[in-house]
């Protein structure tokens, strides 16, 4: 049996999507943050839903209960620690239950990353590898439909975009990381190893190049400002609390993810993807296209 979690959110159901053709739906077992969902969701015929919240380790014991393969879906915050504890919670959960292989979805940065969002992905490896449950860790690519997160925020009312920095990224579709991730589950192997699905060379592009795409799309001038991380905050930041960018250590720690870009962290690139999904994905093209029309 599988047990999947975060099957409700981006990533995890584009997994959900494509398992499904490849495992018998009485095989998979869906971990729900909220599952009265299941109420209004149409969740697929045959799957088994159960309650499983990262935060309520007695919860994950009954979720994860006769599992022989887990996926864990990285909780979407920006706290560090309760990030980690909540990934720490999943996986002592599965250990507990006799969970035999655990798949992690972690982030598309360096080893050594500067960046701020890796360090909980750099911690939560660090952590599964020394659990003593096999593992695979699956650095998932940059999403393309994220690129307005690091193209000043940009949306279509903008000509002025300002960023702290700029370098190459492989940018890559969450429906394209979700058949991968689904493949590597449904297919064995890749134990205790971590492997990165990335976007293909000609989806590894810079934010200028993206900016050029962009403006090409809306017929219409954009200017993207490399400026310093004192004007990136001033230039984005929002007047709404309730806002991520109403808050400048927000955007102070966002900014160091284009540290991480110069030093070539998001430019990495492995050749699976590409290989098991066949012709290389245009995705970020699509997902500008849809984003910007
Ligand atoms: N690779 C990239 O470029 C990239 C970009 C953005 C984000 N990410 C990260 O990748 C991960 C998946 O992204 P996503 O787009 O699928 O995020 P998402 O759409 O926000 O989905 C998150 C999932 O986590 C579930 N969840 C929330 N709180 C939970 C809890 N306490 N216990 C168990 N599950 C909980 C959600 O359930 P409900 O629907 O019930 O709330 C949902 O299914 C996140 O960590 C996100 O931060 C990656």
């Amino acid at each position: 049996m599988i047990v999947l979690t975060g099957t409700t959110g981006g990533l995890g159901s584009q997994v959900l999507k494509h398992l499904l053709p490849l495992v018998p739906a009485s095989q998979l077992t869906l971990s729900l943050y909220n599952p009265t969902l299941s109420n209004t969701v149409h969740f697929p015929a045959g799957v088994t839903v159960r309650r499983g919240d990262f935060g309520d380790p007695a919860s994950l014991d009954t979720a994860f209960a006769g599992a022989e393969r887990l996926l864990i879906v990285s909780y979407p915050s920006i706290a560090h620690e309760l990030r980690v504890r909540h990934h720490v919670n999943a996986i002592d959960a599965a250990k507990r239950v006799g969970v035999k292989h655990i798949y992690y979805t972690s982030l598309a940065f360096a080893d050594d990353s500067v960046s701020e969002v890796m360090q909980a992905h750099l911690d939560t490896e660090k952590y599964l590898k020394e659990s003593g449950v096999m593992y695979t860790i699956i650095r998932e690519g940059i999403y393309a439909e994220s690129y307005p997160l690091y193209l000043g925020f940009f949306d279509k009312s903008k000509t002025d975009m300002y960023v702290p920095g700029d370098g190459p990224i492989a940018w890559v579709s969450r429906e394209d990381l979700g058949e991968g991730t689904a493949r590597i589950i449904a297919g064995g192997g890749f134990e205790n190893q971590t492997v990165l699905l990335s976007g293909s060379a000609s989806n590894n592009l810079t934010l200028h190049q993206l900016s050029t795409t962009i403006s090409r799309i809306l017929a219409r001038a954009l200017t993207l400002h490399v400026v310093s991380v004192d004007e990136y905050v001033a230039q984005n930041k929002s007047p709404n609390p309730d806002d991520p960018r109403g808050s400048e250590d927000f955007l102070r720690k966002w900014a160091k993810t284009f540290d991480a870009m110069r030093r070539g962290e998001t430019a990495r690139m492995e050749a699976y993807l590409e290989k098991t999904l066949g012709s290389p994905s245009d995705a970020d093209k699509e997902a500008l296209e849809q984003y910007a029309k």
